[in-house]
């Protein structure tokens, strides 16, 4: 956070240039919830790319047989999957809504949100070939700029040239302690240590793995919220992106 402009700065819109806004982190560390509530103040697109890996997970867990481990399985499985992401409609992006996403055309919103799917997914995601597929498809949804875009991999990866990179992160008790709670109201009984175990080890999956792991760019700002909620995380994460929505305006205006 160096280069700071003061906090109070007010930009009218037309000062403003919409950005890219990557925003990776470990799992509960409030990606969803606060780059929503970013994306619904900015006026930008939300994008989940997390859904898209979730989705293909599913796929190969109704595959009979596949085996998660096998690498030529699950590419040739990739070749032949459609994934597709669909922006939250605005009015609903308030509510926690999330992306909707479509499995060879099949709505698969609320199926992918399962502990079983997440651990999947985080196998899945290390094949380098299904990430490929997954990545170009992140591209062009985002490639028109006004977007918040959350993952592990967006300010690395996907867009390496984004305007902003949040880094999210939050201590892995709170994190496992977050989840927790979404499990037990959505009537999935899980202790508290099973959670926390399951974080632990997607953690070191997503850290560990040879393609794309989930590292903080280099120019990302860090932002760990274990003490903080959603609102205020997010009013952090919009001050930032208008700071740097005027600075862009601005070295616009004097190219011109
Ligand atoms: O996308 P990610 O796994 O990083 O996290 P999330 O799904 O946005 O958040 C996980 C849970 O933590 C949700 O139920 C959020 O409401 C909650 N949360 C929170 O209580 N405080 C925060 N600062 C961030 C998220
Ligand atoms: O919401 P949560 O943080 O629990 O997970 P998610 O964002 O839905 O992602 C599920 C899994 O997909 C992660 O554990 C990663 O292994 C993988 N993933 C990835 O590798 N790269 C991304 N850009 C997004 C997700």
């Amino acid at each position: 956070m160096t280069d700071q402009s003061p906090a109070h700065t007010v930009s009218s819109p037309s000062d403003r240039r919409k950005l890219t806004i990557a925003i990776d982190g470990p799992a509960g560390s409030g990606k969803s919830s606060v780059a929503q509530r970013v994306a619904q103040v900015l006026g930008y697109l939300y994008l989940d790319s997390g859904a898209m890996y979730r989705a293909f997970a599913l796929k190969a867990l109704q595959n009979n047989g596949l085996a998660l481990s096998s690498t030529k399985e699950l590419e040739e499985l990739a070749a032949d999957t459609k994934i597709e992401l669909k922006a939250t409609p605005p009015h609903l992006i308030a509510e926690g809504v999330k992306n909707q996403v479509l499995l060879d055309a099949l709505d698969v919103t609320q199926a992918v949100r399962t502990s079983e799917v997440a651990q999947a997914a985080s196998r899945v995601a290390t094949v380098a070939k299904v990430r490929e597929l997954l990545v170009a498809q992140q591209q062009r949804a985002g490639a028109g700029g006004g977007v918040v875009m959350e993952g592990r991999d967006i300010g690395t990866v996907v867009f390496p040239n984004a305007e902003l990179k949040i880094f999210l992160e939050a201590s892995p008790e709170v994190r496992a302690e977050r989840r927790h709670k979404e499990h037990e109201q959505k009537g999935e009984h899980m202790t508290f240590e099973r959670v926390l175990d399951e974080v632990h080890e997607r953690d070191r999956r997503d850290r560990e793995r040879k393609v794309s792991p989930l590292v903080r760019a280099k120019d990302a700002v860090l932002v760990d919220n274990t003490a903080m909620d959603i609102e205020e995380t997010a009013r952090l994460i919009v001050m930032l992106a208008r700071e740097r929505e005027s600075e862009l305006a601005k070295a616009v205006g004097r190219e011109m």
